[in-house]
């Protein structure tokens, strides 16, 4: 019997919904995606260079009944056929987060259906699951516009961080590179476009924290670094922007490689431990930066080097999507993972915290 589970998102700036399907008969995935809706509010937030919550929050209120009226049209389905209900409960903006968890708690309540609250995070870190089949355990590399993180995913709702930012998340530091330098917002993909027209090598911005031999992140540094360069060459010419774009893409990348080597090695010594299972090595990147076709590309490289298999999910499961809520959620229902219907919304929720005691 399979499970069929909608998903609502609403954590950031998109207002989201899906129907996926899981195959309990194969429960590393891959799962099968019956709709997959995803409302941008890029528009609304780009005057200002970044999200503005309380605009967020009015823009998923008025807008997230018909996108679950979409997601479960086009997955050409019943609401009664719904086997669970999953938003996700945080971390993110509380004030949108609580739209989309209490508009999943009143369709469980009202269809009486299974809830679950989903971990924002582990949405992402799953997602590699439902396309494609992936068996635990796995080195995460978690990396968007709110976390930075590496996480040795042992098994289903047991995770261990070799290491996250100090400040900035990756994501973050392209948006506010990006807000410097004129690019508009969202930063990253202004930025991959920017420097495919740069060279890398012209300006020498810092790498923080590399050599150190550990896992942590730092990328506040950077970005005043890229002010500094900035204010040195006024004016700056379209050339310079493309220069600069490069460069600071090229920093970040070396600084995600350097670290993910860090953690493989640690990674591998871990299996090593008598209760760990031995199995081929893999490395997933999840996450919106993900979908940064240098890093995925750099990040593939070092996976060779050190013999990890290196996942990604598509672009389009990289960014923020409601797919990924009703693929963690099927996953917290086939193991009986249910929530109460009186979870409250959560700004802030490490992945940690849903490791079992
Ligand atoms: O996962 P996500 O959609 O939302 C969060 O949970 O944060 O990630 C959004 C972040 C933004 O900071 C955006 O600039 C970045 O992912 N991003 C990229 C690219 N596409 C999105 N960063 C670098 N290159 C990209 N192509
Ligand atoms: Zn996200």
């Amino acid at each position: 019997m399979t499970l069929t589970v909608l998903g609502i998102e609403t954590s950031c700036d998109e207002t989201a919904a899906a129907v996926i399907r899981l195959d309990p008969e194969n429960p590393d995935g891959p799962g099968e995606i019956l709709s997959n809706c995803v409302h941008s509010q890029i528009n609304m937030h780009a005057p200002y260079g970044g999200v503005v919550p309380e605009i967020a929050a009015r823009s998923h209120v008025s807008i997230i009944d018909t996108l679950v009226e979409q997601a479960v049209a086009e997955a050409d389905i019943e609401l009664k056929a719904l086997d669970g209900i999953a938003a996700t409960a945080g971390p993110g903006l509380v004030g949108g987060v609580m739209v989309g968890l209490m508009t999943g708690k009143m369709l469980a309540l009202s269809l009486d259906k299974p809830f679950i609250g989903v971990n924002h995070l582990e949405g992402h870190a799953l997602t590699v699951r439902l396309c494609a089949p992936l068996a635990f355990p796995y080195l995460l590399l978690l990396v968007s516009g709110g976390h930075c993180q590496l996480i040795a995913v042992e098994d289903h709702g047991v995770y261990e961080t070799y290491g996250s930012t100090l400040d900035d998340a990756a994501g973050e530091a392209f948006d506010k590179a990006a807000k410097l330098m004129g690019l508009g917002y969202p930063g990253g993909p202004a930025i991959e476009a920017m420097a495919k027209k740069g060279d890398a090598t012209i300006f020498d911005l810092p790498r923080p924290l590399t050599g150190d031999g550990g896992c942590n992140f730092s990328f506040s540094g950077l970005k005043t670094a890229l002010r500094v360069r900035a204010t040195q060459m006024q004016p700056v010419s379209e050339v310079d922007v493309a220069n600069l774009a490069a460069c600071l893409q090229q920093a970040i990348t070396d600084c995600l490689v350097e670290r993910s080597q860090n953690a493989m090695k640690r990674f591998s010594q871990d299996r090593m431990k008598p209760s760990r299972e031995i199995s081929n090595l893999k490395f997933v990147v999840a996450g919106g930066v993900a979908a940064n076709t240098h890093i995925k590309a750099a990040l593939e490289q070092v996976c060779d080097k050190q013999n990890f298999e290196f996942h990604v999910a598509p672009p389009h499961l990289c960014t923020d999507n409601a797919a990924m809520i009703a693929w963690a959620g099927a996953e917290r229902l086939r193991t009986g993972k249910l929530s109460l219907l009186d979870m409250a919304a959560r700004p802030r929720w490490p992945l940690m915290e849903l490791n079992e005691q």
